[in-house]
């Protein structure tokens, strides 16, 4: 069918639907639907300009209107035409305007009191001092900050064959609105326990266009870091040195966490090219197989900060060290991880010189690895944080420099060697990134 046909017929569909007459359909999604933070009777959609129709809490015609209209009148927002899907609002316009904003925002929201949603390092994190509060805020970082672009995302996921259409939202990439449940449930604020948790994702790889076939990703057993590896070890909660992510219980081996990996790498993994606009370039490919900090051991000698420490053959999940929508920092990077903020914002990442004696000496990057991995202050406290003498040159069991002739790789200043030493800091994103291995320097071993 082409495209306008298809449009015909999903309206028409959705027509029906709503006007209960497809009763056997309506029943299968309103099963999921009505599980989900959508179709909750007590917590739901419920659009307040809609309010005098007497629709109840967690109807489906608060995100949906019969001919863009219902009763004859148009209640706000007013389009004039049919949106996509009968939607009360055009699915998807760009970054910061469309669909699900118009309630997903903490001012001006039609769902009524607006909607707060958190950061994950807010939720899973527990750093509950982050100001981010809606999610339309969370997309809307741009560089030096940085939001997942979903402009590209959209153009990714019409390109792969999992059903999706120039129509599509590209919020529903990542979530069914017709089964996402809250995380928790009904707690905006992201208090989190054991017991309250709720999924709100879904995998793009697993979507249907069918909603109630398109089930939720990390709900069921199978679906969690503990299945993907026996080892992962969660990170501390903000502040805390017993409770962790990513509900602040005892658990440490991810078998309360979603499989964000298997989520992330539907779409970042070694097949698929994907082009990023806020990067001006393609992807680096993700090969989570063979990373340190995926699937492949680290060797020789760790010096990890707890609650990781000298252990070797862990996994990470991406979200340790990623937000999923948006950041301060660039690439996604979470401003607070395992139990602290970051010392500084990361506004830089990309190294400019890769051949030594490298002047570039930007090190952001290091407020990152600062809080899994000992600095220098943490061998030594005479010397400084976020300075990296010792891993590379001494004491951390295998450091691949000697510390000889230091003007072959520091573009200035000069022995004797030791933490203190007045030399200038090395770019760590020149040997540093997704998939690196050091063949600058020609240890040609592997450094992420
Ligand atoms: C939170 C808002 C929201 C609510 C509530 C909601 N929908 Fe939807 N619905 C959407 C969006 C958004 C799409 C478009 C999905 C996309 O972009 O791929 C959609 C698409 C659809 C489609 C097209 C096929 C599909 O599943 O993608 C049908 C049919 C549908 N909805 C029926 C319903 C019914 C019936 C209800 C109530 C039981 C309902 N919806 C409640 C937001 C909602
Ligand atoms: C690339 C995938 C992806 C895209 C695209 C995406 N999200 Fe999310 N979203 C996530 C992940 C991952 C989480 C965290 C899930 C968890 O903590 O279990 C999340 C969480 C959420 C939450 C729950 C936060 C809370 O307070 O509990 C909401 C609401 C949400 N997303 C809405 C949206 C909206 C609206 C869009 C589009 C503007 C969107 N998302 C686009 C991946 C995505
Ligand atoms: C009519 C208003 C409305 C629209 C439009 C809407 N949502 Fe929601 N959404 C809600 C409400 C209400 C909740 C439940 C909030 C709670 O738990 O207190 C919710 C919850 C969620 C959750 C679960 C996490 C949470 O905050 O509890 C996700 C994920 C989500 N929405 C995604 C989306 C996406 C994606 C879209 C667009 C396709 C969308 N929503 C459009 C009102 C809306
Ligand atoms: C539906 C496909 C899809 C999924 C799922 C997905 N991404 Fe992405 N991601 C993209 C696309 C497309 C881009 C390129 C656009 C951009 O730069 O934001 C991207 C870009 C990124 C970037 C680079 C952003 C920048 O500006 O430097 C990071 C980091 C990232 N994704 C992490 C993740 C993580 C972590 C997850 C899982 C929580 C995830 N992605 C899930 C499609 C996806
Ligand atoms: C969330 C915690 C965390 C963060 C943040 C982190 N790492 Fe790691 N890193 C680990 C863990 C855990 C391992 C061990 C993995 C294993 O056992 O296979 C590791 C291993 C490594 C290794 C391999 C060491 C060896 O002996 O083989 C390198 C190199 C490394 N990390 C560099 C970095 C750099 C550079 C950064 C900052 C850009 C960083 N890491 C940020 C947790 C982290
Ligand atoms: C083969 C290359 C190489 C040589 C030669 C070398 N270094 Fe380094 N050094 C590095 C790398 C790579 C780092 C890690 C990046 C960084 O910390 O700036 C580093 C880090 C350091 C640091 C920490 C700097 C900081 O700001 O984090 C000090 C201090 C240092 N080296 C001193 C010396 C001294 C003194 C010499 C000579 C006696 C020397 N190095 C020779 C590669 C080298
Ligand atoms: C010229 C290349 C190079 C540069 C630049 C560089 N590193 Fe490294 N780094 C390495 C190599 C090689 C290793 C050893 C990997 C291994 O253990 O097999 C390493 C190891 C590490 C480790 C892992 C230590 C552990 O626990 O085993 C961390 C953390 C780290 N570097 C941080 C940084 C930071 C932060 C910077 C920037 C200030 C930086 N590096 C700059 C090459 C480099
Ligand atoms: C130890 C922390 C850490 C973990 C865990 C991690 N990342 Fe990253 N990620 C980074 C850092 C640092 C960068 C920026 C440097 C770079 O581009 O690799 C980055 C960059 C990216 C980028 C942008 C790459 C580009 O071309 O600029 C993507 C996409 C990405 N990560 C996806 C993922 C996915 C998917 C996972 C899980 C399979 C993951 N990351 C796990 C730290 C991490």
């Amino acid at each position: 069918m082409d495209r306008v046909r298809i449009k015909g017929a999903i309206l028409i569909v959705i027509l029906l639907l709503l006007s209960g007459l497809l009763a056997f359909g309506v029943k299968a999604l309103a099963g999921v639907f009505l599980n989900s933070a959508h179709g909750n009777t007590t917590y739901g959609v419920y659009r307040t300009s809609i309010s005098s129709f007497g629709y109840s809490r967690g109807n489906c015609t608060h995100c949906h209107e019969q001919h863009a209209s219902i009763d004859g009148t148009e209640p706000a927002p007013a389009s004039g035409t049919p949106s996509n899907y009968t939607l009360f609002y055009d699915n998807y316009i760009n970054q910061t305007d469309g669909f699900c904003y118009q309630c997903h925002t903490d001012t001006g929201s039609y769902q009524s009191g607006g909607l707060v949603n958190r950061s994950y390092s807010y939720r899973a994190g527990g750093w509950t001092a982050d100001t981010l509060n809606d999610i339309l805020e969370a997309f809307s970082f741009t560089s030096p900050g940085s939001s997942h672009w979903l402009d590209d995302i959209r153009t990714f996921i019409t390109g792969k064959p999992w059903g999706y259409t120039q129509d599509s939202n590209p919020c529903t990439a990542c979530h069914n609105p017709h089964a996402a449940q809250g995380d928790p449930p009904n707690s905006p604020d992201g208090t989190k326990s054991p017991t309250t948790r709720g999924y709100p994702v879904s995998r793009p790889s697993q979507h249907s266009r069918v909603s109630n076939l398109w089930g939720l990703w990390g709900d069921e057993p199978g679906e969690r870091m503990s299945d993907y590896t026996t080892g992962y070890q969660a990170p501390y909660r903000y502040n805390s040195t017993t409770a962790y992510e990513p509900d602040g219980s005892s658990t440490q081996d991810g078998s309360n966490l979603t499989d964000f990996v298997t989520f992330c790498t539907d779409c970042h993994n070694t097949v698929d090219v994907i082009s990023s606009t806020p990067l001006g370039r393609n992807l680096r490919p993700i090969d989570w197989v063979n990373e340190k900090h995926g699937s492949f051991d680290a060797d020789g000698a760790l010096s990890g900060d707890p609650p990781y420490g000298s252990i070797m053959g862990r996994t990470l999940s991406c979200t340790d060290c990623h937000e999923p929508h948006g950041s301060p920092n660039q690439a996604l990077i979470r401003a607070e991880v395992n139990g602290a903020t970051l010392a500084g914002t990361i506004t830089t990442i990309e190294a400019t010189d890769f051949t030594p004696p490298f002047a570039d000496y930007n090190k952001e990057l290091g407020y990152l690895c600062q809080r899994c991995h000992m600095d220098d202050y943490d061998f030594n406290t005479n010397c400084q944080q976020n300075r990296w003498y010792y891993v590379h040159h001494s004491g951390s069991g295998d450091p691949p420099y000697s510390a000889m002739r230091c003007w072959n790789c520091h573009d200035s200043g000069s022995g004797p060697p030791g933490c203190n030493a007045n030399v200038t800091s090395i770019n760590c994103n020149i040997c540093h990134y997704h998939g690196s291995v050091d063949t600058i320097l020609g240890t040609n071993r592997k450094t992420f």
